[in-house]
């Protein structure tokens, strides 16, 4: 539910919704999944979620496993496909997204072990491009994504697809695959790994063109650390050196919902 004082927005044709805070983009974010396994449960039987990790949405899983622990919402017809994970990691360290996502959202839902993708950290780096290609032809095996959850970097990564010099075309078309993470990502790992050298320099990711092929994106960010990549990828040019500008692309397949201070640096704002 939209509340009177959320302001709506329209930017390079994409829906941009800004509320108060974190908390409440996070209940709005929340609904608008809820809502996405509603509909594509009820156009075909079944959804299939690509869904994010870091920070931001940690608070959306936690209201979606509330409301399945209220008994108000099953994940037994959901598939869900992960954004990224780092390279190489094991599924049970801590800081795998892997973890992550056991502990936030499949751990506390009754969403089917083998229906949860996540990339494979695991897997021998001369099987690394072969893995990712499976995980895209898994995607369109299952009649592709109904809805992609989206977090955006300080360096207006989406997934792990960093700042780049490529074509905007180029871009557009990137599979699933193995990258190296760009310095802001990694100085922004710290808080996870501890330390800079600690951090894993390298992640596989869902590609661009996997997400923009998703059938509504919802893109979230919040605090005044974004606002900077947040103003480029809404009022700036497409441009692979800010990879959120790219959803332009999908403008009528996407929505932003941000808090006050992600969007500092907008028109108005
Ligand atoms: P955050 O990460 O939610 O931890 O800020 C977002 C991202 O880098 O995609």
């Amino acid at each position: 539910m939209k509340d009177a004082d959320d302001r709506s927005l329209r930017l390079a044709g994409m829906s941009v919704i800004v509320v108060e805070n974190a908390a409440e983009v996070c209940r709005l974010a929340a609904d608008h999944v809820e809502a996405a396994i509603r509909s594509a449960l009820a156009a075909c039987g079944r959804a299939v979620l690509g869904l994010a990790t870091g920070a931001t949405p940690e608070a959306v899983y936690g209201r979606l496993a509330d409301r399945h622990e209220a008994g108000a919402l099953s994940f037994r017809d959901v598939t869900t496909y992960n954004l990224d994970e780092y390279y190489p990691i094991s599924p049970i360290d801590p800081r795998s997204y892997r973890s992550y996502m056991h502990r936030h959202l499949f751990g506390r839902v009754d969403l089917a072990p083998d229906r949860a993708h996540v990339l494979d950290g695991t897997v021998p780096e001369g099987f690394a491009a072969e893995h990712a290609a499976e995980f895209d032809r898994w995607i369109q095996a299952d009649g592709g994504l109904d809805f992609q959850l989206l977090g955006i970097g300080r360096n207006g990564h989406i997934g792990f697809n960093e700042p780049t010099d490529l074509p905007v075309a180029e871009s557009l078309r990137l599979p699933t695959r193995l990258v190296e993470l760009h310095p802001v990502t990694r100085a922004d790992a710290v808080r996870e790994f501890g330390s800079i050298e600690a951090v894993i320099p390298r992640a596989l990711t869902m590609g661009v063109g996997t997400i923009l092929s998703a059938r509504s994106i919802l893109s979230l960010a919040t605090g005044p650390r974004k606002a900077e990549a947040v103003a480029a990828a809404l009022t700036g040019p497409m441009t692979s050196a800010v990879p959120a500008s790219l959803l332009q692309s999908a403008a009528d397949r996407v929505i932003w919902i941000i808090d006050e201070p992600a969007a500092g640096l907008l028109p108005g704002g």
